[in-house]
């Protein structure tokens, strides 16, 4: 079997290993995928390593997805403005390839999986690290009329809004403290890691109207405290980003290995 990995730290709850090894048996793929911890200081040891012993493909996690996009030899578009990769491989020339596949994953789980056509919606983004950052080139290639993105540190969301501004077209895109929106969005995506420390953004009750959606990028096994929160307002939907692990894992295997795997069937397993 050809041998891929997820690399993080700490790495043991990760579910990629699960969910790369329901897409090789149903697609019928010899992948053998495993979980590396990487020590805080040795990620591009780890990396070599496991290339030079033949390894195929790794998958990248917290806290190293910074440093797998810079000591990649190239860069797909897509992952060159994320400023962080979350896939990486060598191409046919030895070169190692940094991809960013969180986006893509976010788009496919909000469109394919529910539903939702991005186009000409009014969407709120909170959050402006690592994690938005990902996600905000593919939101934008789906053409929102507005994206607007409310941090804690604002000036953390107006960088956002000048590294971004080239991709916006005709979005209208800005940046904001979390108290400042009051009128209803009709998709809110949470990519701040409050809810990792049960905390909420403290948003206006009025940026829920009743046919608001909203999106939390972190997943648990009860609904997420961002999530109750808006449902608690009337929200109309609330998602988790189970979903979006699974496209993300479904484009990384799919760039490996020219597969698409199914993901529907996946993501129920997981949620049993
Ligand atoms: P990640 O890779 O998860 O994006 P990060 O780059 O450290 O991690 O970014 C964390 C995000 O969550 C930031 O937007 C952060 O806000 P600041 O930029 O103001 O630091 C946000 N965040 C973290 N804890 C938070 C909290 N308790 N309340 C609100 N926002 C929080």
């Amino acid at each position: 079997d050809d041998l891929y990995a997820v690399v993080g730290n700490p790495i043991s709850h990760s579910k990629s290993p699960k969910i790369h090894s329901l897409f090789a048996s149903q697609t019928g793929e010899a992948v053998d995928y495993t979980a590396i911890q990487a020590p805080e200081d040795g990620f591009r040891e780890t990396v070599s390593e496991f290339f030079a012993r033949g390894g195929k493909g790794l998958n990248v996690t917290v806290p190293f997805k910074e440093q797998a996009w810079a000591m990649a030899d190239r860069r797909a578009a897509r992952a060159e403005k994320a400023g962080a990769a979350n896939t990486l491989y060598r191409d046919s020339d030895g070169q190692l390839v940094a991809d960013n596949t969180d986006g893509q994953g976010l788009v496919s789980d909000l469109t394919a999986n529910h539903g939702l056509d991005l186009a000409g919606l009014n969407i709120l983004v909170l959050g402006a690290g690592g994690a938005v950052r990902g996600v905000l080139g593919p939101i934008l290639s789906r053409r929102p009329a507005r994206l607007v993105i409310a941090n804690r540190t604002v000036a953390k969301a107006d960088a956002l809004v000048a590294l971004f501004a080239d991709e916006a077209g005709d979005t209208e895109l800005a940046a904001c403290g979390f108290e400042q929106p009051t009128q209803p969005f009709d998709l809110i995506i949470n990519g701040t890691s409050a809810s990792l420390k049960g905390d909420l953004p403290p948003l206006a009750p009025s940026v829920i109207g009743s046919d608001t959606v909203v999106y939390d990028m972190m997943y648990s096994a009860t609904t997420t405290t961002f999530n109750q929160w808006a449902l608690d307002q009337g929200a109309s939907r609330a998602i988790d980003g189970l979903g979006m692990l699974v496209e993300q894992a479904a484009e990384s295997f799919r760039i490996w290995r020219g597969v698409s795997p199914q993901t529907d069937a996946v993501i129920k397993t997981l949620r049993e």
